[in-house]
């Protein structure tokens, strides 16, 4: 099995990221955490990456004139480093439309809720003050508009009473520990095709975690 070069896009602390280092540590894993990238020069993740052996490119966007050129040169180093997969994971830029499309249908994002609802920023806070009863997390395929793009995998978790927006952030960031592994896998050994804008999975069973309600 020839695993998929994937390159992980990072801002800060990189729990997202880890998990996938450690999903990828499986023989089984169709794909290989090939790079770790990121915009900051004193992300968390970066260390994280290093001590698991991973090779770790930093491109401080304040060094750049502006975002097509710094996604000129994310691209190019993407290719140079024969990526197949980008994983953005906590990657708090938005992407030039030029970008996305470029890597369309090969590049993923992990969101703190249940798209469509709550795109952007705060996402627990806003769960808790619209009274909803049930938050998330959501991986999709990157499209040009901010936290859009078809569905791959989403969690749900309930929202409590008395639940702080760390308690349910929390809540909410184990199960994307669980789902984007998932993701992953299932666009690195492609059982998954976008059509009509939504994702069609082949011939497989979608993890208990990413169809249920797990226990809080
Ligand atoms: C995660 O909760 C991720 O879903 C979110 O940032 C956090 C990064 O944490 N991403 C977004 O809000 C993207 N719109 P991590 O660095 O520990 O993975």
């Amino acid at each position: 099995m020839q695993k998929k070069r994937t390159a992980v896009l990072i801002s800060g602390r990189g729990s997202n990221m880890s998990a996938l280092i450690s999903a990828a540590k499986a023989p089984d894993f169709p794909a290989e955490i090939a790079l770790v990238v990121s915009n900051r020069p004193n992300a968390a993740g970066l260390g994280v990456a290093r001590a698991a052996g991973i090779r770790t490119l930093v491109l401080d966007h304040k060094e750049f004139a502006d975002r097509i050129a710094f996604d000129a040169s994310l691209d190019a180093h993407l290719r140079i480093e024969s990526i197949d997969i980008v994983c953005l994971a906590g990657f708090m830029r938005l992407l030039t439309p030029w970008l996305v499309e470029r890597w369309r249908n090969r590049m993923i994002n992990i969101h703190p809720s249940l798209l469509p609802a709550f795109p952007g920023l705060d996402t627990h806070e806003r769960a808790i003050a619209a009274g909803v009863r049930f938050h998330g997390c959501t991986v999709h395929f990157v499209r040009a508009e901010m936290d859009s793009g078809p569905i791959i995998y989403q969690a749900a978790v309930p929202v409590l009473p008395e639940d702080t927006a760390d308690v349910l952030g929390s809540r909410v960031l184990r199960q994307e520990h669980v789902i984007y592994p998932a993701a992953l896998r299932l666009l690195a050994s492609g059982r998954m095709a976008v059509e009509e804008e939504r994702v069609q999975i082949d011939n497989a069973r979608m993890p208990a975690e990413a169809v249920v309600s797990p226990k809080v």
